[in-house]
């Protein structure tokens, strides 16, 4: 019988608070090379060093071995989209080419409650078995879209959020809805699942082309009426959209403008990309404490920008990192940390590990406000992490063999890691996830 009060034994690496600096991070860092992880009722208890805590292990505690193991919070993904999964790496267009073309057929398919189920299922295990343990996550114009994966999150007892795709004009019409239905069927949605377990809603207009001022005052009106609900869209992203924005809404000073004009902006608004930002809009969204999601995958694939992570500092924005699969080319949060890296090299930025995991973990939740909840092992949080194995290929073996110390084990890890590095995954103080050869040892 799985007892109810759990410990974790292994090395543990987290930042401890938010900073307003990358410098501060590693002030903020916590690396315990020998620790213990106390876990009741699914929130963590106490993280210390082995020799200070074996002594509060009781009977009642079911002890896990992860010794030679790296143990991280839980993986956060800002930006991605579930019923994508099935079009990853499709060949050869930007943006809004690649929405025709592949995007919007593909999305067609979720009308079919059995096909979102199946997806669902499949999409949450890819998550979980990259080390990802919440995410903020597009559905489609489909109410049944977002039933099915919720009732697969809540299942799994994910911190999940996510909602229906909102839009009414520029996609086919087998997509489109009036913005009187879409906010039919998001408000009954809000009222489904918004707050039930560790779900919640995020209200998902797709992006500013494909909504009419009325759909954006249908956006504005939920808002409203359900303010600590989530509000998740695309900003910035392809240089076509942008002027496309702009001709469809010349009322508008800028792309933003046209969001903050229908109050979307705001604390738990989150905005993916952000590539061809002009100053008033970096300028908006500091103010508004509104955040970014960081897709760098995504970005290249597309062809779509780089994302300016240095100005995101000295603006004082909040990010996150996002795969946004399908036009992300991987699930996997440390293959995404080493683009982003790759995309910080181009603008002359230095991007760290201890920032990178910071953005991967901490910051992800703080971008998606919840790091009172979830992002790292301070007592009272929700016990979220991820066992990884720090080499597991020969060239990880000897890569990982030279390193003088933890910022350079998590270094190569972003660099060289894949999801052959993540050993298990445990949700809600539950390991829901372990890859083959750990089942057999746990
Ligand atoms: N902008 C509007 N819709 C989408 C989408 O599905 N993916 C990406 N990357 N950008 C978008
Ligand atoms: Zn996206």
């Amino acid at each position: 019988p799985v007892k109810y009060t759990q410990a974790i034994r292994g090395s543990f690496f987290d930042i401890t608070a938010t900073v307003e600096h990358p410098d501060q991070l590693p002030q903020q860092a916590r690396y315990i090379a020998d620790g213990l992880l106390l876990i009741d009722g699914g929130r963590i208890v106490s993280l210390q060093p082995w020799e200070a805590g074996r002594g509060q292990l009781t009977d009642d505690h079911q002890l896990m071995d992860y010794r030679g193991k790296l143990i991280v919070p839980g993986f956060v993904d800002c930006h991605i989209h579930y019923p994508q999964t099935e079009m990853i790496g499709a060949f050869g267009e930007q943006l809004l080419e690649w929405l025709q073309q592949y995007t919007f057929p593909v999305e067609s398919q979720y009308h079919c409650p059995q096909h979102a189920e199946k997806m669902s299922a499949f999409f949450l295990h890819q998550l979980l078995s990259n080390g990802t343990t919440t995410a903020l996550v597009f559905g489609t114009v489909h109410p049944q879209s977002v039933d099915a994966l919720f009732s697969a999150a809540e299942q799994l007892e994910m911190r999940l959020i996510a909602g229906k795709v909102m839009m009414d004009r520029n996609a086919p019409e087998y997509l489109t809805e009036s913005a009187a239905q879409s906010y039919q069927q998001t408000r009954t949605l809000i009222e489904r699942w918004h707050h039930r377990g560790r779900l919640s809603y995020a209200i998902t207009p797709r992006f500013a082309p494909t909504s009419s001022p009325e759909l954006l005052n249908a956006v504005r009106k939920l808002k409203q009426e359900f303010p600590d609900c989530w509000l998740h869209t695309h900003l910035s992203e392809n240089p076509q959209e942008v002027a496309w924005v702009k001709s469809l809404f010349p009322e508008n000073s800028s792309y933003l403008d046209v969001y903050h004009h229908y109050q979307l902006t705001g604390r738990r608004s989150v905005f993916a990309h952000c590539l061809h930002l002009e100053e008033q809009e970096w300028d908006c969204l500091h103010h508004t404490d509104s955040s970014i999601a960081f897709c760098p995958t995504s970005n290249l694939f597309l062809g779509s920008g780089l994302f300016n992570v240095k100005k995101s500092w000295d603006k004082r924005v909040k990010i996150g990192v996002g795969t946004d699969v399908g036009a992300g080319t991987t699930f996997n949060i440390l293959q995404t940390l080493g683009e982003a890296y790759k995309v910080a090299q181009l603008q002359g930025y230095k991007l760290a590990a201890c920032e990178a995991f910071y953005h991967a973990t901490l910051g992800g939740a703080q971008a998606l406000d919840l790091d009172d909840c979830i992002g790292n092992f301070n007592a009272g949080k929700e016990a979220d992490f991820v066992v990884l194995d720090p080499a597991v290929s020969a060239l990880q073996q000897l890569r990982q063999g030279n390193c003088r110390d933890i910022w350079e084990q998590l270094f190569v890890l972003m660099t060289l890691g894949d999801d052959r590095n993540i050993a298990a995954t445990w949700v809600n103080g539950k390991s829901v996830w372990q890859r083959a050869d750990q089942e057999k040892a746990a």
